[in-house]
């Protein structure tokens, strides 16, 4: 079996190396210009696990517009998970890969009516919905759907409200739509929520969930026996976060409304599986000084940094996922901090990273480093400008291969083992001869930063030349 439909190898490196240890390999080699990613599968099976060890009544259906990276969704595929899609295009790929139609819920409350015809024809009969509209297009286009009710409960603290989109009132509009579903003669088995993407409120699960089991009782009074509660997303995802707390809220109250067992509990977690698996390494092409107007005399007060990486790439978590990206230069050097901002490569002024930080003095071949960047990033990516989508190399440890080899049926001649160039280089797209990366590294130093380091290969035709004064 192999962990994804694409020919792509995986790496398995040695106990001590990092995703940050193999981007220090990969740009230390000086063939590597273009930004990439470096995916850890052994993260996404990791945190699988820890969510059904945590909250042993939930089953994950991952939402594949978080990211739809084929090895992500094989992996979860193998690990039984289940699959929340938006559309006939996420349906088709999740069906392609083998998965039972009813392992997938059609959790958009608002689906055009091509997509609805699809899951009829397809078998996916799971779906949200959440106004009466719907319920229409569904008695009309697929009248033996599994229905399930979206209500809205917002957290109040959250990355992305999703709210305002969609969930109706579970107090005022749940019932009349369970009546209006039971007038149609439609099949609801369930309610659904999404409190936000990035949730940092967990008790807001346990208002849901009341909120869920008062509508499974209503729903029983006009002749319907609800048998499925889906948590939604919300989970958060990046580097350092915890799942704990919410668990914690999420078992307490599946405990005290639903501890009756025979209710089956879905959620449909993105962000929590992927988002810190992916570590985005970009390259600063440019670099611009900017001195106090008026006075050419001036010192300089801020230095603007262009990377290969931008709002309209994997960046546009800036702007749609309010995500506030954090970078790591690797140059490893503690010189004095400057006044910076991060621009991404294409001629649009929106297209900033960060507006104002504090960088070391950065020199053009230098990387940034970005953790978390493994959610609505690669699904998002334009190539605006013909600025090409980052790759991605994957790698996996040793321990978490050694384990996953075990539990799953992994085709061995997918994983390239060790850190020879041939093994560094998969998935990218520079120096497609091994002698080009030079000699295998070692556990990597972090890069010199020392004034007169040599640039890159990769920037050998840049000549030096001395500033005008
Ligand atoms: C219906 C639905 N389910 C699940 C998710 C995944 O949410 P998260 O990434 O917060 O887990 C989303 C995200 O937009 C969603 O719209």
């Amino acid at each position: 079996m192999k962990l994804s439909n694409t020919d792509q190898k995986i790496q398995v490196v040695e106990p001590g190396w990092t995703a940050e240890s193999v981007i220090r390999s990969i740009i230390g080699s000086g063939v590597q210009e273009n930004a990439f990613y470096v995916f850890d599968i052994g993260e996404v099976y990791r945190r699988y696990k820890e969510f059904v060890s945590l909250m042993p009544r939930v089953q994950p259906f991952y939402a594949v517009k978080c990211n739809d990276h084929p090895t992500i969704l094989k992996l979860l595929a193998d690990l039984g998970a289940g699959f929340d899609c938006a559309s006939k295009g996420e349906i088709n790929k999740i069906l392609g890969m083998g998965v039972e139609p009813s392992n997938i819920i059609f959790a958009n409350p608002a689906k055009p009516a091509s997509h609805l015809r699809h899951a009829a024809s397809t078998g996916v009969d799971l779906m949200t919905f959440d106004n009466e509209m719907e319920l229409t297009k569904v008695k009309a286009l697929h009248p033996s759907a599994k229905l399930v009710l979206r209500i809205r409960c917002d957290a109040e603290v959250a990355q992305c409200n999703l709210g305002m989109k969609f969930g109706c009132d579970a107090q005022t509009e749940g019932p009349r739509l369970i009546r209006a579903a039971r007038f149609l003669g439609l099949d609801v088995v369930g309610v659904s929520f999404h409190v936000g993407s990035g949730c940092g409120d967990p008790p807001v699960f346990r208002r849901a969930i009341l909120a869920a089991r008062q509508l499974f009782n209503y729903a029983a009074t006009v002749g319907y026996r609800f048998r499925l509660l889906d948590l939604g997303g919300g989970f958060p995802g990046v580097k350092g976060s915890s799942l704990h707390e919410i668990a914690g809220v999420v078992n307490g109250a599946l405990d005290d409304w639903f501890g009756d067992g025979d209710v089956q509990v879905i959620a449909e977690p993105g962000r929590y599986f992927v988002a810190s698996a992916f570590t985005l390494a970009t390259c600063v092409h440019s670099k611009r000084e900017v001195r106090g107007a008026g006075d050419k005399d001036a010192a300089v007060s801020h230095f603007m940094y262009y990377i290969n990486e931008g709002v309209y790439g994997a960046f546009n978590v800036v702007l749609y996922d309010h995500f506030h990206p954090t970078a790591v230069p690797l140059k490893g050097c503690s010189g004095k901090m400057t006044p910076s901002s991060v621009w991404g490569p294409t001629c649009d002024s929106m297209d900033l990273v960060l507006e104002d930080v504090l960088l070391p003095a950065l020199d053009v071949g230098d990387w940034l480093m970005f953790e978390s960047m493994g959610a609505y990033t690669l699904v998002a990516s334009t190539t605006f400008n013909g600025f090409p989508t980052s790759k991605v190399h994957i790698i996996v440890g040793e321990s978490d291969w050694l384990q996953m080899s075990a539990e799953l049926p992994v085709s061995h001649d997918q994983f390239v083992f060790g850190s020879s160039a041939s093994a560094l280089r998969l998935g990218l797209d520079a120096g497609d001869e091994d002698e080009a990366w030079g000699p295998p590294p070692r556990l990597p130093p972090p890069l010199s930063c020392h004034a007169d380091a040599p640039p890159p290969p990769f920037l050998r035709d840049l000549v030096a030349v001395e500033p005008i004064n």
